[in-house]
């Protein structure tokens, strides 16, 4: 079949006709990706070959697209369906920049009305991950979607607010009924108000400053920290620092699962966000997790209280436009970058 693959590491993304079409096991939806929508680990994973099982390798793990065929246990999906999310990468099927790519089931957004695909491709990742952090990591219950909480005075920083997994994760935060004051520079700071944050600190300013404001503003009610940047832990630390003989548990996350920060000021209980062994056999723990998650997020979705963010959708129909997108997602964009991979 057709799509993008890379042959080793550090290879260049060539559109091929010779991927091998993947087949759903009894679990499994078989998808026709419409829209893709770029993440920073496309590049990381071709650039380093983490995560990724097999070589040729093909990229993309925020897919929109049409349920085509479904396994036999299938029981929630039929053919004809719009979906939506990421399915995993780096393993055979997951990439969505092909003719088909497989989801499992439990592990799927299904698209709602409201929400046009190319929107769609752009909530998956981002979601799952934030959603992840706070639920998985920052000791925030999950709400009840049919009945919000009421929001709290206890604030969560996001730092990174302005990116596609910090927006979800104001979101969320608010969702579950916190507060949240976020680190963005003047670019996102009106998104990340628009995605429901109280207050934002613009991280291009003096640490000090930054700390101070949130020192003001969270006035002692500040134990949860996201950092959705992976750059943000020594920040992170210097916030803890300051907070530390606060009342209550501290709590941090962070999308950097690979290194160690060592104690945390303030005895901080640290989660790091891992995503990517999702879809995995092996990886039961997080599916579960996750699968729970999305059927949260999932009626959010619904119900229109989470919102996608902005994005840009880059050159013509085809699987070219995904080579393109990255191109202009590695450059900095502020939205996301969306590939409109085939009709
Ligand atoms: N561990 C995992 O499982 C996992 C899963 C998903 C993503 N990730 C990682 O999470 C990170 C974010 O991903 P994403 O998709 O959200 O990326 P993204 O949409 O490209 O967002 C990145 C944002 O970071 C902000 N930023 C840059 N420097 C900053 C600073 N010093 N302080 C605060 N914010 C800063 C920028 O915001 P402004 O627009 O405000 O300047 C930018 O929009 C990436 O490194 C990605 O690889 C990890």
């Amino acid at each position: 079949m057709r799509g993008v693959k890379v042959d080793q590491i550090g290879g260049a993304y060539q559109v091929t006709n010779d991927l091998q079409r993947p087949s759903p096991d009894a679990n499994q939806l078989l998808v026709k990706p419409i829209f893709g929508a770029v993440n920073p680990v496309d590049e990381l994973m071709r650039n380093s070959g983490l995560l990724v099982t097999s070589w040729p390798w093909t990229p993309c793990c925020d897919v929109a697209g049409i349920v085509v065929e479904v396994g036999s246990g299938v029981t929630k999906f039929k053919a004809g369906d719009q979906v939506f999310g990421c399915q995993g990468v780096g393993f055979p099927g997951s990439g969505g920049a092909a003719e088909y790519c497989l989801f499992r089931e439990d592990i799927v957004f299904k698209k709602p009305d409201h929400i046009p695909l190319a929107e769609a491709a752009t909530m998956g990742v981002g979601n799952q991950t934030a959603a992840l952090g706070l639920w998985g990591g920052l000791n925030i219950d999950i709400p009840d979607p049919q009945n919000l909480p009421d929001i709290s005075e206890e604030w969560v920083l996001v730092l990174g607010g302005g990116g596609s997994v910090g927006g979800y994760a104001v979101q969320l935060s608010k969702l579950s009924g916190y507060k949240v004051i976020a680190s963005v520079s003047t670019r996102s700071a009106g998104a990340a108000i628009a995605q429901g944050a109280d207050e934002t600190v613009d991280y291009k300013t003096p640490v000090s400053t930054q700390i101070a404001k949130i020192k003001a503003v969270t006035q002692g009610k500040l134990r949860r920290i996201i950092d959705a940047t992976s750059f943000n832990a020594e920040f992170a630390k210097k916030v803890l620092e300051e907070v530390k003989d606060d009342a209550g548990e501290k709590y941090f996350t962070s999308v950097n699962d690979w290194e160690d920060f060592g104690p945390l000021p303030g005895d901080a209980k640290f989660y790091p966000i891992s995503v990517g062994p999702l879809g995995r056999p092996e990886a039961t723990e997080l599916n579960d997790l996750l699968s729970k998650f999305i059927a949260v997020i999932q009626v959010l979705i619904d119900t229109e209280k989470i919102k996608p963010g902005e994005y840009s959708l880059v050159g013509e129909t085809g699987f070219e436009s995904f080579i393109e997108a990255v191109k202009v997602q590695s450059n900095g964009s502020a939205k996301k970058v969306v590939a409109k991979l085939q009709e």
